[in-house]
């Protein structure tokens, strides 16, 4: 094939470009008052119970931004930074800070205030999922390019890529030792 041919052979091929979406689009916060059902054997709410909250958001946005049904692919940096109690009302607000072809990076911030006084919430948990767009038959699909607006949605933007590529690496990195054990006859 020549290469005008090629290209012209590619060009069909290659998936039409999806219009991009803002990170406003998307963006969701999911409230929740905490009951007894939700503690752990301490009293206080249970960390599997905010995990729940923190991918029912995430998954949300996901869906939302990529117009159809999308996955968790892995949820890393979840961070607990106080305890969340009986009577506490959580906001767990998410929003797409990045996108690949079939993949998004939606952060979540978990806030947490009592639900009958009105002090400010405060920052109990954040943390960073990666969801991938299937399509009827689960395979990945492209996604639209997210469109960070303000200033916060471009930095976390950037520090949500400095993450990609340090998944990426982690990932690669883990199989060669895998395989280099394997090449060296080593059996788990
Ligand atoms: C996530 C899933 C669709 C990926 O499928 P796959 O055949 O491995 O496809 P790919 O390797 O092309 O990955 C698709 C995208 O997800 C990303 N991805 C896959 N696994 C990932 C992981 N563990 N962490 C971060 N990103 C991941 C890839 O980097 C890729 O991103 P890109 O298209 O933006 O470059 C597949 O592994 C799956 O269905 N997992 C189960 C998901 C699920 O059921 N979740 C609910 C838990 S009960």
């Amino acid at each position: 094939m020549t290469d005008q041919a090629e290209q012209a052979s590619a060009a069909q091929s290659a998936p039409p470009e999806i219009p991009g979406k803002p990170t406003s689009a998307s963006r969701t916060t999911l409230s929740h008052i905490m009951t007894h059902a939700d503690t752990n054997l301490l009293g206080t709410v249970h960390g599997g119970v905010i995990m729940k909250l923190v991918d029912d958001a995430a998954g949300a946005v996901a869906g939302r931004h990529s117009g159809g049904p999308a996955v968790t692919a892995s949820m890393d940096e979840m961070a607990f930074l106080e305890p969340v109690r009986v009577g506490d009302l959580v906001h767990v607000k998410a929003q797409v800070n990045w996108t690949g072809r079939s993949s998004m990076e939606v952060g979540v911030r978990v806030m947490a205030e009592r639900w009958n006084e009105s002090t400010p919430a405060t920052q109990v948990g954040s943390a960073y999922l990666v969801f991938a767009a299937v399509d009827a038959d689960g395979k990945p699909r492209t996604v639209p390019p997210v469109l960070p607006e303000t200033e916060k949605d471009k930095r976390r933007h950037q520090e949500a890529q400095i993450r990609r590529t340090h998944r990426l690496a982690r990932r690669r990195a883990i199989m060669e030792l895998r395989e280099r054990r394997a090449a060296e006859g080593y059996e788990d």
